[in-house]
């Protein structure tokens, strides 16, 4: 039984879940049922990042306290990943006064790589982090990502010397030590790594009162990349507890555009710790509605909740794991959601348990179940997080089962009276729908249970479809 550590990325708490969020959710979640499933020990962590300008500025303009504001948005997502039907192990508040302790005491740790300077800059609030002049002179001046000005920075602050560190990521990153993927997305990372500067760490207090404080002197606060990185070791206990039965994490899941912080910033604090590096970096597309970012200006934000409760949680899950691709950028529209939910898990899926499980309970055919055996492709997939891929195989076999009944059509053997070819077909048929629903319980675990309980020593036909038309 392996162990396997699994984290997510944790949000800023700058406001509530949108549809993006849930992508970090679903794919850590599959990926820990999918170990589960295989009988592997899984911890994952899930949590949220509470500290930078961002937050301090939003929470002050609604003229709320910010511990106010941060603990009423940390209990939204609690919810909202309770929602989703994501189980994780351990939740992590960069505001814990463990976790602020313990990145105080890597701080220290990293002290040898850690050196004052004064620093002219351009940052961008929105990213949290300096744009490089490069940047600065091809995007005219304005971020790009976020449609606002860079501001200008000028102080005193304390410095990560990545440099110390360039040739041991590079090299960690080439031999695939840590995994990136896609994995098209490694190059690029490659690049940034290259043209990287040493990192500012700090801030005066006087312009960012909204952070952890630096070991030893009480004139900074920390940046909040520092702060929110290590959450995915201060979570498990470190530097205060012996963390190696769980590190280095066998996946980390972060979105794209985030890969970067998590590809050079990230593996230079573990290596100046003398930890290892995850095994893989899983860096998901961005989740569009209807073709194009979401933002409040456009005001085509989409709420998560209300997607979750037009066709249950299932079916959220179904969506945003097949039909968002896992890596590549997707869009979110209504109409593909709602056909995906009438075509396909309530055709294509929830009609075949109904039909199949009706057929045996009316001719009285005994369900001889054999042991499930994972498919060698289906593992193959999901080791290698093509989560989008491996639903779609898994939808052959729904498909290859509707068809196998339309063309077997054992009605018919029923009429005939062939009752030792009905039973043949429907085993047949229904051990397949078992090894379909075990595949799928990393995806859609309660709907996969509902089947796996209709084709149980027993076959109980289901008394409501599992997937109601709308
Ligand atoms: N606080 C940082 C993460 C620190 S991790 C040590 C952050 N927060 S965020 O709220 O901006 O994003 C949290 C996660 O949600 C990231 O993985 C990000 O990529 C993801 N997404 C945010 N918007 C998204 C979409 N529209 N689509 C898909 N994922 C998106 O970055």
């Amino acid at each position: 039984m392996a162990k396997v550590y699994i984290t997510t990325a944790i949000p800023y708490m700058n406001g509530v879940p949108h549809i993006g969020h849930a992508m970090d959710y679903c794919l850590a979640d599959v990926c820990a049922r999918y170990h589960r499933l295989v009988g592997d020990d899984v911890r994952m962590q899930a949590g949220t990042d509470e500290h930078g300008n961002k937050i301090q500025q939003k929470a002050e303009e609604l003229g709320i306290p910010v511990k106010q504001y941060v603990d009423e948005n940390s209990a939204k997502f609690k919810d909202f990943i309770a929602r989703l039907g994501v189980e994780y192990t351990d939740f992590v508040r960069t505001t814990d006064v463990e976790h602020e302790r313990c990145v105080q005491e890597i701080w220290k740790k990293l002290s040898g790589h850690i050196y004052k300077a004064t620093y002219a800059g351009w940052y961008c609030t929105g990213c949290e982090r300096y744009a490089t002049e490069k940047e600065y002179e091809e995007n005219g001046g304005v971020c790009p990502d976020h449609n606002k000005p860079y501001e200008k920075f000028e102080e005193e602050n304390y410095y990560f010397r990545i440099s110390d560190f360039k040739d041991k990521i590079r090299e960690a990153i080439e031999s695939k030590e840590l995994l990136i993927l896609p994995e098209y997305r490694a190059k690029e990372m490659l690049a940034l790594l290259e043209e990287s500067p040493d990192v500012s760490i700090s801030r005066p207090k006087a312009q960012l009162a909204w952070g952890v404080p630096v070991p030893g002197d009480d004139s900074q606060v920390m940046y909040v990349w520092m702060d929110a990185l290590a959450n995915y070791i201060t979570v498990l206990g470190y530097p205060e507890s012996d963390i190696s039965e769980w590190w280095p994490a066998t996946a980390e899941f972060v979105g794209k555009d985030i890969l970067r912080f998590h590809s050079i910033i990230w593996p230079a604090i573990l290596m100046g710790l003398g930890l290892s590096l995850p095994k893989a970096l899983v860096s998901h597309g961005m989740v569009l509605a209807d073709g194009q970012k979401m933002s409040k200006s456009i005001g085509n934000v989409v709420d998560p909740i209300e997607v979750i409760n037009r066709h249950g949680v299932d079916a959220f899950r179904y969506f945003f794991l097949r039909h968002i691709d896992t890596f590549a950028d997707s869009d979110f529209t209504w109409e593909k959601f709602d056909n995906a939910y009438n075509n396909e898990l309530a055709n294509d899926l929830g009609n075949l348990v109904q039909r199949l499980a009706t057929m045996f309970k009316k001719h009285n055919i005994k369900f001889e179940k054999h042991n499930v055996e994972i498919e060698k492709q289906y593992t193959e997939l999901m080791e290698c997080y093509e989560y989008s891929k491996a639903m779609d195989f898994v939808w052959e076999k729904v498909q290859n089962l509707n068809r196998k009944i339309d063309e077997e059509k054992p009605w018919t053997l029923a009429k005939a009276g062939e009752m030792e070819k009905l039973s043949a077909c429907l085993n047949e048929l229904g051990n397949g729908i078992v090894g379909v629903a075990t595949e799928l319980t990393p995806f859609i675990p309660s709907a996969a249970q509902k089947i796996l309980a209709v084709f149980d020593i027993e076959v109980t036909p289901p008394l409501e479809p599992l997937f109601p038309k709308k």
